[in-house]
């Protein structure tokens, strides 16, 4: 990486710190682990685990045209790195998993879809291969996975074939615990019949952007604020074809892997909800 890469990776890391700062929502406490290089992990867990493992996947990151082709890589169980970096305690539930990556995308997943899944977090293509996937749709270059990568036993889960790769966050640097996003998502004055709602925007929308400055730094806008500018129709075309609004767009579909008339939905359902968060 050069210095100027550095430098602007520093000023919009500065800008996203600046943001969380002064968010209303105190930032989580807990305190972000890095996670370490494979062969120290390999020595850091349980002896019994210690071997990496190869593991095959359908890979949502090269989703085309709903399907995805499978793909094998080498890692560790996801519960045994937890275990190793966290401690025993990550299990209680109610807890949310934070994983960072390098370019600042956030993703949070409850303990219990650990407790639900088996996850691994993988380090390696198992056929030797360059440890990355296309990224033919953007027409940009290959989108590098390492130092880690959290994939999910999707093979027989039509549930998860459909979700997408939101739950997949790749570029893993760190990891903390802390706990649910539901307080800053679902604050005193909105009703509890959206919980549904804020829990579909965690999912698919909180690893970029934030609600009440609560989410990922990759684009930081705070989505309970920029609701404001829109009507239903046109949040509707934005976020279900972002491309048709704005070619070029870095913003991707909403669940491509859905039917169309459940991507609507979900699309209504985010804005139902947002509109209905109290201002701050
Ligand atoms: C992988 C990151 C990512 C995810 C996930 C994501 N977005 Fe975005 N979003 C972006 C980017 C990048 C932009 C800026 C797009 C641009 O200006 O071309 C953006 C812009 C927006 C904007 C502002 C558009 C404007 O300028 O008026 C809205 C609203 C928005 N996103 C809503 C959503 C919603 C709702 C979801 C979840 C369903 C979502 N986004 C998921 C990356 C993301």
């Amino acid at each position: 990486m050069n210095a100027r890469a550095v430098t602007v990776r520093r000023s919009a890391r500065a800008v996203a710190a600046a943001i969380v700062m002064s968010s209303a929502w105190a930032a989580m406490p807990a305190l972000a682990v890095e996670l370490p290089k494979p062969a120290a992990l390999s020595r850091q867990l349980d002896p019994r685990i210690g071997q990496a493992v190869t593991v095959a996947v359908l890979e949502p990151h090269l989703m085309h045209e709903g399907r995805m082709p499978e793909v094998r890589y080498v890692g560790f169980p996801a519960d045994a790195v937890l275990t190793a970096v966290l401690g025993d305690g990550w299990r209680a539930p109610g807890q949310e998993l934070t994983f960072r990556a390098l370019d600042g995308f956030i993703s949070r997943i409850p303990v219990e879809r650990f407790t639900q899944h088996r996850a691994w977090l993988v380090h390696a293509r198992a056929d030797g291969t360059a440890f990355q996937v296309d990224n033919d749709k953007k027409g940009g270059p290959p989108v590098p996975l390492g130092p880690f990568y959290l994939v999910w036993d999707n093979r027989t889960s039509k549930a998860m074939q459909a979700e997408g790769g939101m739950q997949w966050p790749y570029q893993i640097v760190s990891v903390d615990i802390g706990p649910s996003s539901m307080r800053a998502l679902m604050p005193a004055g909105v009703a509890t019949t959206y919980a549904d709602a804020a829990e579909l925007a965690r999912v698919h929308c909180l690893s970029c952007h934030r609600i009440r400055g609560y989410g990922g730094d990759k684009m930081p806008l705070d989505l309970d604020v920029v609701v404001k500018g829109y009507d239903a129709a046109a949040w509707k075309r934005w976020v279900l074809t972002p491309t048709a609004v704005r070619p070029g767009t870095a913003m991707p579909p909403l669940a491509e892997g859905l039917p169309e008339a459940e991507r609507a939905a979900i699309a209504q359902r985010l804005y139902e909800y947002l509109r209905a968060l109290p201002a701050r």
